[in-house]
């Protein structure tokens, strides 16, 4: 059935779009010459501001999210199209045909992915790099560590028996698994960087002096 490439294409397609890049161009800079050269929304934050990071992250997310949401909600008779949609967005942002197959970390891309496979996991996994982060202001050390705990909570709510089957079932697990590795791979440099200690780190604002 056409579907069954034409779906996974089309995903990849639509997560190679590169937002952080556009978002960049769109403010007079490539985002890929300045701060880290990442084209993710932590790059763009550093290098354009806060509100065009948080646009960046928004669309990133959501190009994730929507692809598996709709893919699941129309063609639920198929469980393992939705993963093969997801993986294909994923890829898509992290090797995009646009840009000679040079993009992002994924994590935003992957998040969305999971929010539509495994949302309560994912929400804490989301506290958990705002926790991690307000701890260490380490965007990358959060993003690692949030990554390699969804699979984990995945694993804990199917043993508490919580959640739905989809969302704790094995296959699920192993697919968050993957996704989590994949953005986890993609920060050797930040990993480098960490043990290093030349790390890029968001300082916090300082209380304004009167
Ligand atoms: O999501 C990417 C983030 O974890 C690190 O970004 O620009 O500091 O390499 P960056």
């Amino acid at each position: 059935r056409a579907e069954f490439i034409l779906l996974p294409v089309a995903a990849y397609l639509i997560g190679a779009i590169p937002f952080g890049f556009l978002i960049g161009k769109l403010n007079g800079v490539d985002i890929r010459k300045v701060g880290s050269g990442n084209i993710g929304a932590t790059n763009v934050t550093r290098s354009v501001g806060k509100t065009a990071g948080k646009i960046c992250f928004g669309c990133d997310f959501l190009k994730g999210l929507l692809p598996v949401l709709l893919t699941g909600l129309f063609l639920p008779q198929y469980p393992w199209l939705t993963l093969a949609v997801g993986l294909a967005t994923l890829l898509g942002h992290i090797f995009p045909v646009y840009l000679k197959f040079k993009g992002g970390k994924g994590v935003a891309t992957a998040a969305g992915v999971a929010m539509a496979m495994a949302p309560w996991p994912l929400l804490i996994g989301l506290a958990v790099w705002a926790g991690t982060f307000l701890a260490t202001r380490y965007v990358s050390l959060a993003s690692i560590v949030a990554a390699a705990v969804v699979p984990v909570l995945a694993v804990i709510f199917r043993l508490c028996g919580v959640g739905n089957p989809v969302s704790t079932s094995w296959i699920t697990i192993g697919f968050l698994t993957l996704i989590a590795l994949l953005a986890i791979l993609r920060h050797i440099g930040n990993i480098a960087r960490l043990l290093n200690g030349t790390e890029n780190r968001f300082e916090k604002k300082k209380a304004q002096s009167e």
